[in-house]
């Protein structure tokens, strides 16, 4: 072989040296023209180089392993004699078309090698690096039709060496479509292959150029940038460019944020205020542009100089994004699948010498079987090859024939196409400078229709692995779903989408899939995604406005715990208050020397139970559930307790208690001036209740009487508890730190042991009482106005106690669904949540279960359960609805939590401050379905005790028995104190 000196000496090209490998190629310039050759991997070719200057001989070994020597000018020539006879031809022609079919076990194996790509991407594999990108465009939602406005939108990328400004408008009434105005820049090639600041600056131009001819004002124009490249984006108007594709080079702008690149030069070109709202693929605007029909519009296919698809996606699959609920759209690009195990089979001579000579070789190697950028090429390069086997032009080829980019695309479609016919062919490979023979006309024909069939079965390939890939997504064996397809390879070229979606139904028959072509190639979408994401912030704007009072801050937080300080203090003075501090005559916790069996009773919880508690050295209890109807709970007194009565005697009788006497201890769990341990006069009902003739008497004579009028029953009402109480002696049982005693249920409260020297109206000055706070009613006087919203005025307005219990209603759960549904109403007003439509069911009282922000905000659920809630809800949502219902109730529970979690902080300092204490180790019992079900609730809470009662260790003790329990354990303290005092 000849030495690398020789050559260079002899020739004097730099660059030849360099790249002297078996794969590479040759240029020789011989005077005026220029030929050249490569080696290739099913053949070689060798360059015997002649001295003295004669042209360069070419001996060649090609893939049918038949040798020949060839003269580089003469190349250009005709050959005089030795033209193939025809048999040779036809077999020349089947060889090399042969290469272009693909099996439909290919076929499959591309498809479920791409889905295996794509999959891996989803998860997030690292290595071995998937052969697809699948890059999610924060494009979340597919429009809703409700989109209007005025639109400037740049599309860069999508159809090669041009790029084109819209002014789109958009009426947000369904099937009222104003004609977008647009404008099409040819990019000069140097700008192609330039600097980055001189495309974006050409860019910025083209926009001032198209809307100085616009009567547009100059100011507040939003823009949606369509951008056809490859891009890790990390916001809806943040994307930064991996790399190139297609014929664009330009230096400073990969890894670069190009919505930044676009807004400078905006900025350096000065003659617009426009706000780059979004950055979009064009696959991206291509599916959002999708007129909304019947089934949605959930994949966006792009084969124009380019191709690739994008679809929605759970966003949950994907996970880089950490989001766990609605879907995202995701760009696959499918340009760069390159498995060779796949794509290796169909891969044909042509691809490779196309890849080779294109400026991106070894990448995006499926784009280049596909994209109308190489179509063109490939095509050529088949001629090329036929035209040298003399099998075509009668072996003459001309220079443009032998011009890379000399075929296009527009000329393999209108060749393609049988309406063209065959003049028109003609015409074409004449203006190549061929001479083509009607036997050429047909074969040109039939190497176009090879190239386009393959490109278009390649595509339904990629296609199926993405129609898979949605079905695996929502885990649905059949799909019914519409593809929108744009760029000028679907909307020009005869047969390609016909190929295309026969071939699809073909590897995915279980996908109903119809195709809908983009009207305007996607500026619509672009525009839609910019209205989307001009709607979306606005909205986030309206909907953290409206949440924003429900964000309390540390200050705001602290004042709520002095304040409640001040209350308990004053309460506790006997002074004017809204926290009563109601003493409660239980001194001391349980020392587990009780003993017996104990009746109780728990009213005032979402159940009314009657307990029997076996205490020995353990607790024993039986319980039974009875409901309370609305109509005893608001009738009258009377009837109240009778029912309670009706209740126990039933229990007696089913437990075998009847005729007994057990001593009973009563949870009674309402504001309650206790005068004795069994005697509590009712000071007002909360929660629901308003049985009549109840408030301002003592409700053991009320059970009394009750027990009186139903005759041969025997009762022993020894104590009456708040369930603030029975809780705290329930944890107590098991901790003797539990001083505190709180309930986050239909209502909350809070009770703890206090020094008695402490407690106005009780006599003595040692030991402890434990105070029921009734903190419910805490703001009452107003002094939590500040922090109180126009949904809490709603939620109190409507209750049958207004202006009552007012922390209670910020807090617990008889409300906290009823302040998410008027905010909920709130929203929907603005047109913020579902559309803007106000339905029936989302304005029916209590129809929001506090119960659903449990569920909504549990983190094990996905958004489609929470959608399923909603949705029986009768409320007609979006995933972007489904997300903001999901942001309101973590506002509004964040807010109960904190706000729980500042009294516990004032009643735990009270305690330490009590004690003199440095640091304070307490307990506290807790029972309510709120604080037990809300997945986040408990924690909220004692993060803010945390922070706001540094100095005491809280220890928040879950009841399980409930304060039925505790009551019992009351009721065993004072059997055993009474006990103590008879002997
Ligand atoms: C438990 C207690 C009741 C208390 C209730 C509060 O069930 O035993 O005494 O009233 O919790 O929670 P709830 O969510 O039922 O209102
Ligand atoms: C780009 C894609 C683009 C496609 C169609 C490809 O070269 O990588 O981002 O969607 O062309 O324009
Ligand atoms: C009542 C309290 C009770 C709390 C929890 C409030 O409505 O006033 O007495 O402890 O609900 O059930």
């Amino acid at each position: 072989m000849f030495s690398k000196w020789w050559w260079r000496k002899r020739v004097g090209f730099e660059d030849i040296t360099t790249r002297v490998t078996p794969e590479c190629h040759f240029w020789v310039h011989w005077g005026a023209s220029h030929c050249q050759t490569r080696a290739q991997t099913r053949g070689e070719w060798q360059l015997l180089c002649v001295p003295g200057g004669q042209p360069p001989l070419w001996k060649f070994m090609d893939s049918i392993g038949s040798e020949g020597l060839q003269q580089g000018e003469e190349a250009l020539s005709c050959p005089e004699e030795g033209l193939p006879r025809p048999s040779d031809s036809s077999e020349l022609v089947q060889d090399c078309l042969q290469q272009f079919k693909v099996t439909v076990a290919q076929l499959q194996q591309i498809q479920a090698s791409l889905l295996g790509s794509m999959e891996q991407a989803l998860r997030g594999q690292a290595s071995p690096v998937p052969a697809v990108r699948m890059l999610p465009t924060y494009v979340g939602s597919t429009p809703h039709g409700t989109e209007q406005g005025d639109f400037v939108v740049l599309e860069l990328g999508a159809t090669g060496a041009s790029l084109r400004v819209l002014w789109v408008t958009l009426t947000g009434i369904e099937g009222h479509r104003v004609e977008p105005r647009s404008q099409e820049f040819v990019i000069p090639q140097d700008v192609m292959l330039g600097a980055g600041q001189q495309l974006f600056d050409f860019a910025a131009r083209c926009l001032s150029e198209f809307l100085d001819a616009q009567p547009v004002s100059k100011q507040g124009l939003q823009l949606g940038f369509s951008f056809s490249f490859p891009c890790h984006q990390t916001g809806l108007d943040r994307s930064t460019l991996i790399s190139w594709t297609k014929g664009f080079r330009c230096s400073g702008v990969e890894g670069q944020d190009v919505v930044q690149l676009l807004r400078d030069a905006i900025q350096r070109q000065g003659a617009y205020n426009i706000d780059v709202v979004a950055v979009v693929n064009d696959t991206v605007g291509t599916l959002m542009g999708c007129e909304l029909g019947a089934r949605p519009c959930e994949v966006g296919l792009v084969v124009d100089t380019g191709t690739n698809v994008c679809y929605m996606e759970e966003a949950r699959h994907v996970a880089v994004l950490d989001e766990d609920r609605g879907r995202v759209c995701v760009s696959v690009e499918w340009g760069s699948f390159s498995d060779d195990g796949a794509l290796g089979p169909v891969l044909t001579t042509f691809d490779h010498t196309l890849d080779h000579e294109s400026l991106n070789p070894g990448a995006q190697r499926f784009e280049k079987m596909i994209g109308g950028l190489y179509l063109g090429e490939l095509v050529r390069l088949v001629l090329a090859h036929l035209t040298r086997r003399g099998v075509l032009f009668r072996g003459c080829p001309s220079p443009a024939l032998l011009s890379q980019g000399s075929i296009l695309l527009e000329h393999v479609a209108e060749m393609e196409d049988p309406s063209a016919g065959a003049a028109r062919v003609h015409t074409i490979l004449q203006d190549l400078g061929l001479s083509p023979e009607a036997s050429d006309v047909e074969l040109v024909q039939r190497v176009c229709a090879t190239v386009c069939t393959r490109a278009a079965q390649l595509c339904a390939a990629a296609l199926a692995a993405v129609l898979s890939r949605l079905q695996h997504s929502r885990e649905q064996q059949t799909l019914q779903v519409a593809v929108a397809t744009g760029g000028r390879v679907c909307e020009r070229h005869p047969r390609f989408c016909s190929i295309l979606q026969g071939t699809v139904m073909l590897l995915a028959p279980e996908c109903d899939v119809s195709f809908i072509p983009s009207a305007d190639g996607g500026g619509r979408g672009v525009a839609m995604v910019t209205a989307v994401a001009a709607r979306l912030a606005a909205h986030r704007r309206l909907l953290e406005e409206t949440l924003a009072p429900f964000r309390l801050n540390h200050d705001q937080l602290a004042a709520v715990q002095a304040q409640m300080r001040e209350a308990m203090a004053k309460g506790l003075r006997g002074e004017a208050s809204s926290l009563r501090m109601l003493p409660t005559y239980v001194r001391a916790t349980p020392d587990g020397s009780e003993r017996g069996d104990f009746l109780a009773l728990d009213l005032g919880g979402t159940n009314f139970r009657v307990l029997l508690v076996r205490v020995t050295t353990c607790v024993q209890i039986t319980s039974q559930i009875y409901s309370i109807p609305e109509s005893v709970a608001q009738g009258s007194g009377q009837q109240l307790f009778d029912h309670i009565v009706d209740c126990i005697v039933d229990f007696q009788q089913k437990q075998g208690l009847s005729g007994q006497s057990l001593p009973l201890g009563f949870t009674f769990s309402f504001p309650c001036r206790q005068l004795g341990l069994d005697q509590g006069i009712l000071l007002n009902w909360t929660k629901g209740f308003n049985a009549s003739d109840c408030e301002g008497q003592d409700v053991v004579s009320l059970l009394r009487e009750a027990i009186t009028r139903r005759q041969a029953v025997e009762l022993n009402v020894v104590a009456i508890v708040n369930d603030t109480v029975g809780t705290m002696m329930s944890c107590g049982y098991e901790d003797p730190r539990c001083e505190i005693g709180l309930i986050v249920g239909t209502g909350t409260n809070a009770c703890y042991m206090e020094e008695l020297r402490n407690v106005a109206g009780v006599p003595g000055d040692s030991g402890h009482m434990c105070i029921n706070m009734e903190w419910g009613a805490f703001g009452d006087d107003g002094s939590l106005d500040t922090l109180s919203t126009c949904f809490d005025a709603s939620v109190d307005q409507a209750s049958i106690n207004p202006g009552k219990q007012r922390f209670e209603k910020m807090i617990s759960g008889m409300y906290l669904g009823e302040i998410v549904r008027h905010i909920l109403l709130h929203l929907t007003s603005l047109g913020v949540l579902f559309r803007g439509q106000q339905t029936q069911r989302l304005q029916t009282r209590d129809i929001f279960k506090t119960k659903f922000l449990s569920e909504i905000e549990s983190d094990s659920l996905a958004l489609r359960q929470v959608r399923a809630i909603l949705e029986d809800l009768g409320l007609p949502l979006t995933s972007d609805d489904t997300l903001m219902v999901l942001e309101v109730c973590q506002a509004v529970s964040q807010r109960a939590a904190q706000l729980c979690g500042a009294g516990v902080a004032a009643v735990v300092e009270k305690i330490r401050e009590n004690r003199g204490l440095e640091e304070l180790a307490v307990s506290v019992g807790v029972d309510g379905t709120l604080y037990k079900l809300h997945p986040h609730f408990s924690s909220l809470v004692a993060a803010t005790v945390r922070e706001l009662a540094p100095r005491c260790a809280v220890t928040f003790l879950q009841s399980e028995d409930g304060s039925g329990k505790g009551a019992a354990l009351v009721t065993a303290v004072a059997c055993r104190l009474a006990q103590s005092t008879r002997v």
